[in-house]
C-alpha cells in the first residue's frame, strides 16, 4: 500500500491552492455533505468478510501447504514488526465463535476467502488434494448456512501455494491459468451444492502492482515496467477461464454465480477547467479498475492504457509494447465473463496531469500513467496512510461503473476504515462516521440508478493488514492479538452497523443520530473489559518479566555461593582442626 501513498507534502500544498476550482465543482449536482434519509431496496444483502491468510492462521497445520505469504512474512524486514500471519485471529479453530458474532450483527452474507495450499499444498491438483483442508471448508460453509448466512466464496485472496512459484515464477508463468482453473475446479465440485456465490479474484491490481512490480506483497518481485502487467495479463485470463468451467461444467446444475472482485479508489481532476486533469483523472480510474473491469466486459484493455504503455515502450526504444495484447479469440473468450462485479473501495484522490518522460531505468506502471496523485490536507485519515475519508468519491465510482460496463450487477465487496496499533479503544466513532457516509453515499447511488445488491463491510475482524502487519485494525470486532486465544470485542461501530442491518438503511435523522449516541454509551464497558483483560496480561507479562530475572539470578547464586561457602567451610574446618591439635600436643 505504500506506493498509493507516495503523496508529497508539496502535493498537498499545491492542492490547498486548487481547493477553491474543487470545491465549486460539483458533479451529482448534490451538496456532498448533505445526508439522504432513506432504505435499501428490499433484498439488499448485509455483510462483513475477511480472507484465508488474514485471519485463519493455523498455517502448517492438518496438512496445508506453504504460500508466498507464509515465505515472505517469515522474511525480516518485509512486514512491520516482522509479524506474520503465523496465528493471526486463529480463525481456522473459531468458526462457531466467529458465526455466533456474524448472527449477532444478523448479516445476510460472510465472504471468505479459501487458501489454496490448504487443500491443494503443492498447488497441483495431481500432486495431492488435502482431505482434511476440504474438511474444514464444509464445516464453515454449513455452519453458515445452518445460520441463515450465505457464503461469497473468494478463490484467490492472495495466498499462491510457494510450490507454484517456485516452479514457475507465479503468476509470470501462463501455467498458472491451468493450475488455478483446476484448483477452482475442486472447489466447485466441493462446495458448489452449497455456495452460490464465486469471486475469482480479490483485488488482481494489488497482486500485479504490489507483488510483481513494487515488491511490497508476497512474492516481493520487482519487475518494474513489466512484471505487473504481465501478471495481469495471466490472472485476467485465468478468471474467464474458470468462469467457463462453471458455465460450461456446472451453472446449470448448481445455479450460482461468477464474478471477481476489484478494487478502485476514485480520482478526481483537481481542476475541473482543465481538459488535462479530466483526461488525467479518467487515466487514473482506467489504470486501476479499467485494467481488469475493460476486458472482461468489453474484451480488450482500456484505449488510453493501449495508447500510452505503447507510446512510452516505443520511446524506451522497445519493438513491441510492454502492455500484453489479446489475440481476437483470447478477446471474445474473456469478453462477458462475469455474472456480477465485486467492487472494493476504500478511498479517493484528486488527479493532475504530470509529463514522466520515459527513461530505461524509471519505466514503471506508475510512471506509465503520467499523472501525479493529491490528497485535500482536510479529508479524515484515522487510520492507514492511504486511506482518507471521501464518501462522495464512492458515488462517483459507483457511477462510473454503470455507464462504463452496461450497468452490471455489483456486490461491495470491501469498504470500511482503519485505525492505528497504539489505539485500543473500542469507541470508534470515527468508523461509524465513515461507515454511515460511505453507506449513504451507495444509497444515493442505487437511487441514481446503480444495480448495487449487497455490501460487505470490511473486515468483521482485526487481522494480518499485509505488509502492514497488525498495526492496521479494520475489524468491527477488536482482536486482542497478545493473548494466545485471541479473544474477539465489539467496537462501538459493531452497534451501529447492526442497527443499519435491521432498518436495512437509515429510517430518519432522530433514530439515526440516537443509534450513534448509544453505540458510543454501550461500548465503554467492553472498553473497561478490555482494559481490565488489558491490565492482567501486563501485571502477567511483568510477573514473568521478574520471575524470569529472579530465577536465573538464583541459579547464578547457587553457582557462585554455594561452592565458595563449601570451599570456606573446609577450609575452615581443617584450620579448626589444625588449632584443635595443636593445643592438645
Ligand atoms: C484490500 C485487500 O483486499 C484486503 O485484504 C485488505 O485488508 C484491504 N485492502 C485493506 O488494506
Amino acid at each position: 500500500m505504500h506506493s498509493r501513498c507516495a503523496v508529497s507534502v508539496c502535493h498537498v500544498f499545491m492542492l490547498v491552492l486548487c481547493l477553491s476550482a474543487a470545491e465549486d465543482f460539483d458533479w451529482t449536482k448534490n451538496n456532498h455533505g448533505s445526508f439522504y434519509y432513506g432504505t435499501f431496496p428490499a433484498g439488499f444483502s448485509w455483510g462483513a468478510g475477511g480472507s484465508a491468510y488474514q485471519t485463519e492462521g493455523a498455517w502448517d497445520k492438518d496438512g496445508k501447504g506453504l504460500s508466498i505469504w507464509d515465505v515472505f512474512s517469515h522474511k525480516k524486514g518485509k512486514i512491520q514488526l516482522n509479524d506474520t500471519g503465523d496465528s493471526s485471529c486463529e480463525g481456522y479453530y473459531k468458526i462457531k465463535d466467529d458465526i455466533s458474532l456474524m448472527k449477532d450483527l444478523r448479516l445476510n452474507h460472510y465472504r471468505f476467502s479459501i487458501a489454496w495450499p490448504r487443500i491443494i499444498p503443492t498447488g497441483i491438483k495431481s500432486d495431492h488434494v488435502n482431505e482434511k483442508g476440504i474438511q474444514y471448508y464444509d464445516e464453515l460453509i454449513d455452519h453458515l448456512l445452518e445460520s441463515n448466512i450465505t457464503p461469497i466464496v473468494t478463490l484467490y485472496h492472495w495466498d499462491l501455494p510457494q510450490v507454484l512459484q517456485e516452479k514457475y515464477g507465479g503468476w509470470q508463468n501462463i501455467s498458472m491459468v491451468n493450475h488455478f482453473n483446476d484448483f477452482a475446479n475442486l472447489c466447485f465440485e466441493k462446495f458448489g451444492d452449497r455456495v452460490k456465490h464465486w469471486i475469482t479474484f480479490n483485488n488482481p491490481w494489488s497482486v500485479a502492482v504490489e507483488g510483481y512490480e513494487t515488491g511490497e506483497h508476497a512474492p516481493g518481485m520487482r519487475l518494474r515496467g513489466n512484471g505487473a502487467y504481465r501478471a495481469a495479463h495471466h490472472i485476467i485470463k485465468a478468471h474467464a477461464k474458470v468462469w467457463h468451467t462453471y458455465d460450461t461444467q456446472w451453472r446449470e446444475k448448481q445455479k450460482g454465480l461468477v464474478g471477481v472482485s476489484l478494487s478502485g479508489d476514485w480520482g478526481e481532476p483537481v481542476d475541473i477547467s482543465n481538459q488535462k486533469d479530466i483526461e488525467a483523472a479518467e487515466r487514473y480510474v482506467q489504470f486501476y479498475l479499467g485494467w481488469f473491469a475493460t476486458p472482461i466486459f468489453h474484451g480488450d484493455y482500456p484505449q488510453v492504457m493501449k495508447d500510452f504503455v505503447g507510446r512510452k515502450s516505443v520511446q524506451q526504444g522497445l519493438g513491441t509494447s510492454r502492455l500484453p495484447t489479446f489475440s481476437p479469440q483470447e478477446k471474445s473468450y474473456i469478453k462477458g465473463t462475469c455474472d456480477f462485479l465485486g467492487i472494493g473501495h476504500f478511498t479517493t484522490r484528486y488527479i493532475t496531469h504530470r509529463n514522466d518522460p520515459p527513461g530505461r531505468s524509471s519505466n514503471s506502471y506508475f510512471t506509465d500513467r503520467d499523472l501525479a496523485e493529491l490528497v485535500d490536507p482536510r479529508w479524515p485519515d484515522p487510520g492507514s496512510e492511504w486511506l482518507y475519508s471521501v464518501p462522495w468519491g464512492f458515488r462517483r465510482l459507483l457511477n462510473f461503473v454503470k455507464t462504463q460496463y452496461g450497468n452490471p450487477n455489483i456486490y461491495v465487496t470491501e469498504n470500511g476504515v482503519s485505525e492505528k496499533m497504539m489505539c485500543t479503544e473500542l469507541c470508534d466513532e470515527w468508523r461509524i462516521q465513515y461507515y454511515k457516509d460511505y453507506i449513504n453515499e451507495m444509497l444515493k447511488a442505487i437511487r441514481d440508478g446503480v444495480n448495487v445488491k449487497g455490501y460487505t463491510a470490511w473486515s468483521l475482524l482485526d487481522k494480518f493488514e499485509w505488509d502492514e502487519g497488525y498495526s492496521e485494525r479494520f475489524g468491527l470486532y477488536y482482536v486482542d492479538f497478545r493473548n494466545k486465544n485471541k479473544p474477539r470485542y465489539p467496537k462501538a461501530s459493531v452497534q451501529f452497523y447492526k442497527r443499519v442491518i435491521s432498518s436495512n438503511g437509515f429510517p430518519n435523522q432522530r433514530e439515526v443520530e440516537n443509534w450513534k449516541r448509544k453505540a458510543v454509551e454501550m461500548c465503554s464497558s467492553s472498553n473497561q473489559l478490555l482494559a481490565a483483560e488489558e491490565q492482567r496480561s501486563t501485571a502477567a507479562n511483568i510477573l514473568r518479566l521478574i520471575h524470569d530475572p529472579l530465577t536465573s539470578h538464583m541459579e547464578m547464586v547457587t553457582e557462585i555461593v554455594v561452592p565458595t561457602v563449601c570451599t570456606l567451610s573446609i577450609l575452615i574446618s581443617a584450620v579448626l582442626l589444625m588449632f584443635l591439635l595443636r593445643r592438645r600436643n
